[in-house]
Formats: C-alpha cells, sequence, structure tokens
C-alpha cells in the first residue's frame, strides 16, 4: 500500500515535470537556419544528424530524451554547455550515457547561449531541407571565375609578344633584301663572282650594320627587364596555386563549414609560423567523416566519388582503417607544396601580426569591408582564402606590399604593450600634430627599419 502510493506521487511528479518541460520545449523554438551553423561549427567533429559517430546521433534528441530520460531542456542546456560539471554533480544520465560512451570526452561549450542551443536543438528537431544544387553550383563559377582571372603581371607577357613581332618584321625584310643580293649575284658573270660576294657582303654590313646592332640592343633590353623582373619578384607569385596531394578544399572547410583558420593553423598565434596542419588534426573529425555528403555543394565537375577518394587519402596517410576502426601503423607522409615563402634573408612574424597587430589590422581592414569580421586578420594579407577551393597567393608579398600596409595602418594604442612602451612617443605627436591626435602608424615605431625585416 505505501509502496503504491510511493509510485503514485512518483507519476505524479513525473508527469508534472514532463508536461512543463514538453511547454518549454515547444514554447521557445530556435532558430534551426542557425543552428545548423552552429551545429556544424561545433559539433559536426563528433555528431551526426542520423548515424553515431563519435557520439550518439542527435536527431529528435530533445524528444528521445525526454520520453526515455524525463529529461527537459534545462538538462541539454547543462550537458551541452559543460558536461563534465554535469556528471561531476553525480548527474545520473549523464554520468549513464558517458559510461556508454566507453568515457569518450565531450567537448565542453561555455560560449553557447541558452539561445544558441535552442537554435541547434531546433535544427536538430527539424533539419532544413538541402540547398537545391544548382544555385550553389553556379555561384562557385562565378567564383572560380574571378578567383582564377589572370592574376600575373600581363604587361610582362605583353612586352614579350611586342619585340617578338618587332623581331619577326626584322627577319621578314631582312630576308627581302638578301633575295634582292642573290638576284643581283645571279645577274653577273661567273668570274667576277668572288669579288661580287666579298664586295656585296662588305656592302651589306656597311649599308645594314645598325639592323644587327639593333637586334643586339633589343635583346640586351629584353635581358635586363628580365632580370629586373627576376629581382622584383623573388619567390613571389601572386596567384601562384600548385595542385597538391590531397585536394583540400579551403572554401569547404573555412567557407561551408564555417571553420576557424586557427582551428588548423593553430601555431599562427604562438610564433613566425603559421603551420599546414599535421593529419592528426584532419583526424580529429575525419575519423568519423569518412565520406563527403555535402551534395548542396560541389564543385563543377566533381562528385561525390572524387571527394570520397581525396578524404581516403587521409587514412592511408596516417595508416588509419576505416572498416576495423584502429591504425595499422603504416603511415605515409603527405608532402604539401609550399606556396607561401618568403626568401631566407626576411623576418616574417605571423604572432606579431595576428596578436600584437591584429587590432590594428582589423581596424583598418574594415574601413573598407566594415561587414566583413570573420578572420579579417588572415584576409587581410591572405584575401578569401575562404572562397577558394585551391590557395592561391592573394597578394604580391613584395617589400613594397609590406611596407605599403605599414605606412598606412594605425598602431592600436589600447594594446598593453604599445600604450607603455609609447606614451612618450604618442604625447610627443599629440602635440606636434594636434590634428590627427597623434595618430601612429606602423612606420612610426620602427616598421620601416631594414633590421626589422632583414636578418
Ligand atoms: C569531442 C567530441 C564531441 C563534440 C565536439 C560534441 N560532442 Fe556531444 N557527445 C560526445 C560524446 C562522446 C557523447 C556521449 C556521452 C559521453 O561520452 O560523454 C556526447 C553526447 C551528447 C549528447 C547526449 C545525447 C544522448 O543521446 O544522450 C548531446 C545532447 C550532445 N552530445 C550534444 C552536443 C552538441 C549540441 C554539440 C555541439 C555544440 C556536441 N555535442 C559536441 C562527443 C562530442
Ligand atoms: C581544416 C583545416 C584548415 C582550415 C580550417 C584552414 N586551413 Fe589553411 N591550410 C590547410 C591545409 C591542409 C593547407 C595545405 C594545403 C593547401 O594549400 O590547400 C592549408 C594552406 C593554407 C595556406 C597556404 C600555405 C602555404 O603553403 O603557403 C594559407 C595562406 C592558409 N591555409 C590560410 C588559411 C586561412 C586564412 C584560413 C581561414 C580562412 C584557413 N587557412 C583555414 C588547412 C586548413
Ligand atoms: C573541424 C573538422 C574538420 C577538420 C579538422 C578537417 N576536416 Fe575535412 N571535412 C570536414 C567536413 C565537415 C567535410 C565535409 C563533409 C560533408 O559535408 O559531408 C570535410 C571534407 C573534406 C574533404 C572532401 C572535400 C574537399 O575539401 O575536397 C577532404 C578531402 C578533406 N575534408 C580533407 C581534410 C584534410 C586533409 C584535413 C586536415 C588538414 C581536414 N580535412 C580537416 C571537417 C573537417
Ligand atoms: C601581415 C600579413 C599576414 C597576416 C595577417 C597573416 N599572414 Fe599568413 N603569411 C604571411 C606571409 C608574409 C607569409 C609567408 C611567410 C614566410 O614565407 O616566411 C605567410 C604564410 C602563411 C602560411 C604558410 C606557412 C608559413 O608560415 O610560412 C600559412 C598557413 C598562413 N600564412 C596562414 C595564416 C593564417 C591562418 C592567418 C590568420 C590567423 C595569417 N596567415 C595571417 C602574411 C600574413
Ligand atoms: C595588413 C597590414 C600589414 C602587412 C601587409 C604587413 N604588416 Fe608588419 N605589421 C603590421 C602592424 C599593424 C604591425 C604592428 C604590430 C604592433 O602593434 O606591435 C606590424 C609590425 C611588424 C613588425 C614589428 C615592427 C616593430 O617595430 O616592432 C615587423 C618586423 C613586421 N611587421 C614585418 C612585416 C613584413 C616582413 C611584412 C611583409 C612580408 C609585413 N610586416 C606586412 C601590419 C602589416
Ligand atoms: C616591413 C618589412 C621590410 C622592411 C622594413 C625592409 N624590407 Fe627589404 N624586403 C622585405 C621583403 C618581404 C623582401 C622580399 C621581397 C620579395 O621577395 O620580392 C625584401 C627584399 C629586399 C631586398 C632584395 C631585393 C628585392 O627587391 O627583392 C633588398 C636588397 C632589401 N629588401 C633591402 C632593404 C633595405 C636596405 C631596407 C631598409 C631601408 C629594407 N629592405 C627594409 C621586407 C622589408
Amino acid at each position: 500500500m505505501i509502496s503504491w502510493r510511493k509510485h503514485y506521487r512518483q507519476t505524479l511528479i513525473a508527469i508534472g515535470l514532463l508536461l512543463s518541460t514538453s511547454a518549454s520545449i515547444y514554447g521557445q523554438d530556435g532558430d534551426p537556419k542557425n543552428g545548423e551553423k552552429l551545429f556544424k561549427a561545433n559539433c559536426t567533429a563528433c555528431h551526426a544528424l542520423d548515424k553515431q559517430v563519435i557520439g550518439p546521433a542527435l536527431k529528435g534528441v530533445v524528444a528521445r530524451l525526454e520520453t526515455e530520460q524525463g529529461l527537459g531542456k534545462d538538462w541539454l542546456y547543462k550537458w551541452i554547455k559543460n558536461n563534465k560539471e554535469l556528471r561531476a554533480s553525480g548527474d545520473k544520465y549523464a554520468n549513464e550515457v558517458f559510461e556508454k560512451f566507453n568515457k569518450t570526452e565531450m567537448q565542453v561549450f561555455p560560449n553557447l547561449t541558452d539561445k544558441d542551443i535552442d537554435d541547434i536543438l531546433a535544427y536538430t528537431t527539424n533539419p532544413p531541407e538541402p540547398a537545391p544544387a544548382k544555385t550553389d553550383a553556379a555561384k562557385d563559377t562565378a567564383n572560380a571565375g574571378s578567383a582564377n582571372a589572370a592574376p600575373q603581371s600581363s604587361t610582362t607577357t605583353n612586352v614579350v609578344i611586342i619585340s617578338l613581332l618587332a623581331i619577326a618584321g626584322l627577319l621578314v625584310w631582312i630576308l627581302l633584301k638578301l633575295r634582292q643580293l642573290v638576284k643581283l649575284g645571279q645577274s653577273e658573270d661567273l668570274a667576277g663572282l668572288n669579288e661580287t660576294r666579298v664586295k656585296s657582303f662588305r656592302e651589306i654590313y656597311e649599308k645594314y650594320h645598325y639592323i644587327g646592332k639593333g637586334l643586339i640592343a633589343i635583346l640586351a633590353l629584353l635581358a635586363a627587364y628580365g632580370v629586373w623582373n627576376w629581382i622584383m619578384w623573388i619567390g613571389v607569385y601572386k596567384g601562384y596555386k600548385p595542385e597538391q596531394p590531397i585536394y583540400f578544399s579551403h572554401k569547404i572547410h573555412a567557407g561551408e563549414q564555417k571553420i576557424d583558420c586557427q582551428l588548423c593553423h593553430s601555431s599562427a598565434k604562438y610564433g613566425k609560423v603559421s603551420e599546414i596542419p599535421s593529419m592528426n588534426v584532419c583526424m580529429n573529425c575525419h575519423r568519423t567523416i569518412s565520406e563527403y555528403n555535402a551534395e548542396h555543394y560541389m564543385e563543377p565537375g566533381k562528385d561525390k566519388a572524387f571527394y570520397d577518394g581525396e578524404i581516403k587519402k587521409i587514412y592511408a596517410a596516417t595508416g588509419w582503417d576505416p572498416e576495423k576502426q584502429q591504425y595499422t601503423g603504416k603511415t605515409q607522409p603527405v608532402e604539401w607544396t609550399r606556396i607561401h615563402n618568403m626568401p631566407d634573408f626576411v623576418y616574417f612574424n605571423h604572432a606579431q601580426h595576428v596578436v600584437a597587430g591584429e587590432q590594428a589590422i582589423i581596424n583598418s581592414f574594415n574601413k573598407k569591408n566594415p561587414n566583413n569580421k570573420i578572420d579579417v586578420v588572415c584576409k587581410a594579407c591572405h584575401g578569401k582564402i575562404d572562397t577558394m577551393n585551391v590557395v592561391q597567393m592573394a597578394n604580391d608579398f613584395t617589400m613594397g606590399w609590406c611596407i605599403e600596409c605599414h605606412r598606412t595602418t594605425e598602431v592600436d594604442m589600447n594594446n598593453g604593450y604599445n600604450k607603455e612602451y609609447f606614451k612618450n612617443l604618442h604625447d610627443k605627436l599629440k602635440k606636434q600634430y594636434p590634428k590627427d591626435g597623434g595618430k601612429i602608424t606602423v612606420d612610426a615605431i620602427g616598421g620601416l627599419e631594414c633590421g626589422k625585416c632583414h636578418y
């Protein structure tokens, strides 16, 4: 009797909870579109909608947890923001599901707000239909067109073509003259031939020596132009875009999937070089993403089989056996072709720009593109990498280019280091040029000193 009563009360409480949570679930709908973005940026590494990857399938997770566990959105907020904390608090289901997935740690997301989570959950409840394939393919051709637009100096080609035409014209003219001479020789008798020949050659030289000299002069000019170009363009090829061993698309990763540049190029923040990520970074996601399923985005002329094949190359490189879900130990290094490469005598440091100079660069870059804030720092120098299927150099990367930016970019005086070190200079400039309020550009803090950029 007592136990029945206990159960009765529990059932009532459960029904009450169920009603209240379902009210809260259906009461606050999120925005599935924004949810999709957040899901792709944060969750696809471990979750898919309709199959288990590292974590469980999340389609309809709200309804499932509610009916199977009696858990509402509050639980989901807590879990998604900080599953560790929830587990540590002794929450029963949190610990159960953790055990069930062999104690695989889910990442914590303290930065997601309740609204963000509503949006994500709205997406898992109502995933939108995939967009029709055509529009994106069309957009891409447009993009590809502009990205491919001959970036190389067309003046070089023009000069070469004009010179070749000039040389061809000269040759035709010489041939005509020679024919005249041969005719002249034929009209004379054989006995005088030798003499005529000698005479006529001297004649030719005396009459036409400027042709030869002209030719030599043109060749010398061309050579000088070539050398000059070669010096100005040491190691620099704007538009250079070599083929890579794996067809890795920045448009798909950084553009479509909105993966942060620094997730892969994490060393940009810490030092001189912004390294190409190791294959382990790829495996964080591709251990589970073994196929390409984003049917709404395919480059024209490429299909799912092509992309799947490229993803398999990651497995070949790391020795991952996707069937057995284990590493075989047979690895194969991937040799990416380096695209940006300063000559050895130049010192360029990413951290100086991505950390110390970040705000300065964002401020000046945003003047031209006020709406574009994502990855602005990287884009200020590398262009719209997130629209490129194949990376290409977006700028000259010459000395003139570095200096131009140093002359025009105002340093961020609120950055702690600058505030302290350049206080006197700042105060002095403020007095000297009260009009610009002591505007300090990078050149004023040594950005034009040879020794800063050259070893
Ligand atoms: C690093 C991998 C990883 C990432 C990233 C990740 N999860 Fe998880 N998630 C897991 C694992 C693993 C579990 C299973 C429980 C465990 O082992 O902790 C899980 C469980 C869950 C559950 C419980 C599902 C159930 O059926 O009980 C929800 C809900 C969830 N994750 C939502 C999210 C959301 C939303 C995101 C993105 C904001 C996300 N996860 C990102 C690994 C991840
Ligand atoms: C998922 C990982 C990943 C993300 C995210 C990513 N990259 Fe890359 N990046 C790579 C790989 C792999 C390469 C080498 C292959 C290539 O050139 O495409 C590369 C190459 C580059 C290069 C050329 C390096 C060279 O050889 O000179 C630049 C520049 C670059 N990335 C910038 C960016 C920027 C800017 C972003 C953000 C908009 C970004 N990357 C996001 C993985 C990534
Ligand atoms: C943060 C997660 C993540 C990381 C890290 C990542 N990828 Fe991907 N990759 C994806 C997603 C998501 C897709 C698209 C799959 C889909 O939508 O079906 C994808 C697609 C691909 C594809 C097919 C499309 C294309 O770009 O040609 C290749 C190849 C690929 N990745 C290679 C790599 C390589 C190489 C690395 C490491 C340098 C890497 N990925 C790192 C998430 C990631
Ligand atoms: C001030 C301009 C500038 C900014 C900002 C910048 N880069 Fe670079 N990046 C360069 C130059 C210059 C090189 C060539 C460096 C060399 O060859 O030593 C380069 C090279 C690279 C490379 C090739 C590897 C290397 O270090 O040589 C990658 C990858 C890269 N950058 C990614 C990034 C990412 C990601 C960001 C944003 C976090 C970024 N860059 C921001 C100018 C910049
Ligand atoms: C997009 C603009 C931009 C470009 C392009 C750029 N820089 Fe800079 N650079 C900055 C800013 C901003 C700072 C100041 C950072 C700070 O506040 O300390 C800086 C600082 C520096 C410094 C430190 C100067 C000092 O006095 O401490 C060096 C060295 C440097 N850059 C080298 C280069 C080289 C080499 C290149 C070309 C390969 C280059 N930069 C291209 C914006 C740029
Ligand atoms: C803001 C950085 C920066 C400063 C300051 C700078 N340089 Fe350079 N310099 C470069 C870069 C980058 C290159 C490589 C350009 C290339 O590969 O085309 C270069 C190349 C050169 C070259 C090789 C020829 C050429 O044009 O490629 C010479 C010589 C040179 N610098 C001399 C100097 C002298 C002298 C100073 C001081 C007055 C100076 N540089 C200051 C960045 C700088």
